[in-house]
């Protein structure tokens, strides 16, 4: 095997060092399957005197300019993070007719499509397989080997730090700020975490997923995002009472009204199989009408989990680069599709609010809800919290608008203190 294929690597941080790892440690089978020897030539940092958790022969150098005009350089792997000066080092590296791989779901959900010209142009690839899902392979999956189906729902859980933080939350009672810090200290956060409890790193992904299974760009502005914030622990002891667990899920649908597609914590029953879904795994549901359903599992963060989606996709332009080949799949939004928002969509709900501990305030929490045409399956009423009283309204299925409504009504009633927190139930058959 003469020929090696160069890489610039643009980052060594979490990501970028598990890729040096797993392009040394398995250099030679992975030479062996892309049918060329893959090298790192030179890597791009901020600083070039921080001490490393891996040595690496390859050239360390602050500036991108060196590493996108290298000529020696045929792939460029940016694992920065962020919107600039990612974006700008990409474009750069495609009009260089380098092919480009990304972990970079901030900059492929808003700028995928002038990516995608911009390697259209210069008839390079495009591959950005960990920016969903990360060790799991689901961006491949989709474009290939289910695009002979017509999808109707991708749904799972796309955000392995959430997922963590979650599981603890409900395993070991553990609070919000210590396992926040855990899940940055283990590598799985971004580098402003507020992303992903915020419930934007799911967006971002649930955009690209959605945009790919339904054939029509859905724009990060499309995607309706809540994190879990403002999860209390109260919820999760309620949720664990009623046998349910809150989980912060990614949800795209397509039905007669549009696309639409959303991030928000919900409650799914324990024997739903995204219950079982724990620590920093991820797990992605699709539906189509060829295939049926069909699950994707595994590793959603870290760095050998992300690094081994970076370099499959280092390796299939290692390939096509070996043999002169050129098997891109680009961009696949061949259509416009409408967009249906938020407040079309329907499931149960759960709402905890406080209200007086005295008679006829049940009658009143009914009829401010009923009045806006939600009506209840379940009410309990457990705690005292003061003089007040906790109530959990569990709801029938109701249109998200109808749902906003009757929250503000009983926030306006003179008996309700606070409506402390509202969450969807999903995986139920409550009409
Ligand atoms: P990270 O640990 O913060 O590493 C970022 C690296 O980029 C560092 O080596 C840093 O240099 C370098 N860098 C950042 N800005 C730079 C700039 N302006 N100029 C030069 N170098 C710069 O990030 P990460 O966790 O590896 O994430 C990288 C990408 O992968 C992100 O897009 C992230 O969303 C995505 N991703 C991450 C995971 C995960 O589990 N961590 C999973 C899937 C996808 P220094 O080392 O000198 O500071
Ligand atoms: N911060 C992201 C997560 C990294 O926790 O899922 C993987 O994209």
């Amino acid at each position: 095997m003469d020929k090696v294929v160069r890489v610039g690597l643009l980052g060594f941080g979490t990501v970028g060092t598990g890729v040096v790892r797993v392009l040394t440690e398995n250099a030679s089978l992975i030479a062996q399957r892309a049918g060329t020897a893959i090298a790192i030539k030179k890597i791009l940092v901020r600083d070039p005197n921080k001490k490393r958790a891996l040595s690496t022969t390859a050239e360390l150098t602050t500036d991108p300019a060196s590493v996108i005009r290298d000529p020696e350089i045929d792939i460029v792997a940016e694992l920065l993070g962020g919107e600039e000066p990612a974006r700008t080092l990409m474009l750069e590296a495609l009009n260089q007719g380098k092919h480009v791989v990304t972990a970079n779901k901030d900059v492929m959900a808003k700028y995928g499509r002038e990516l995608f010209e911009a390697a259209e142009k210069n008839n390079v690839n495009l591959l950005f397989e960990a920016s969903v899902g990360g060790g799991i392979p689901i961006i491949r999956p989709l474009k290939r080997c289910l695009a002979a189906n017509r999808i109707s729902e991708v749904m799972g859980i796309v955000n392995g730090t959430t997922n963590y933080m979650l599981d603890k939350m409900t395993s070991e009672g553990m609070d919000f700020a210590t396992v926040l810090a855990e899940a940055q200290a283990k590598g799985y956060a971004e580098a402003d975490p507020t992303a992903d409890v915020g419930g934007l790193d799911a967006a971002r992904k649930i955009a690209i997923l959605a945009s790919i299974a339904f054939g029509t760009r859905v724009r990060l502005d499309d995607v309706s995002a809540e994190g879990i914030t403002k999860i209390e622990p109260e919820d999760i002891d309620y949720g664990r009472e009623l046998g349910y667990v809150i989980k912060l899920l990614a949800i795209a649908q397509e039905t007669d009204k549009g696309v639409n597609a959303r991030v928000h914590p919900a409650f799914i029953p324990l024997t739903h199989p995204l219950a079982a879904v724990r620590d920093a795994f991820n797990a992605i549901f699709i539906r189509g009408d060829a295939v049926g359903d069909a699950m994707f599992y595994g590793r959603g963060a870290g760095s050998l989990p992300t690094a081994s989606a970076v370099c499959a996709d280092i390796m299939e332009a290692a390939r096509d680069i070996a043999h002169h080949s050129s098997s891109h799949i680009l961009c696949t939004c061949f259509e416009e599709k409408r967009i249906s928002p938020i407040s079309e969509t329907e499931s149960p709900y759960y709402i905890r609010l406080l209200a007086e501990d005295k008679p006829g305030v049940m009658a009143a929490i009914a009829g401010a809800v009923g009045a806006q045409q939600v009506s209840l399956n379940s009410v309990i009423q457990k705690r005292r919290v003061g003089t007040r009283a906790e109530i959990v309204l569990i709801t029938y299925k109701v249109k998200d608008e109808d749902l906003q409504l009757a929250v503000q009504t009983l926030s306006g009633l003179s008996v309700v203190n606070k409506v402390s927190t509202v969450i969807r139930v999903v995986g139920v058959d409550a009409e």
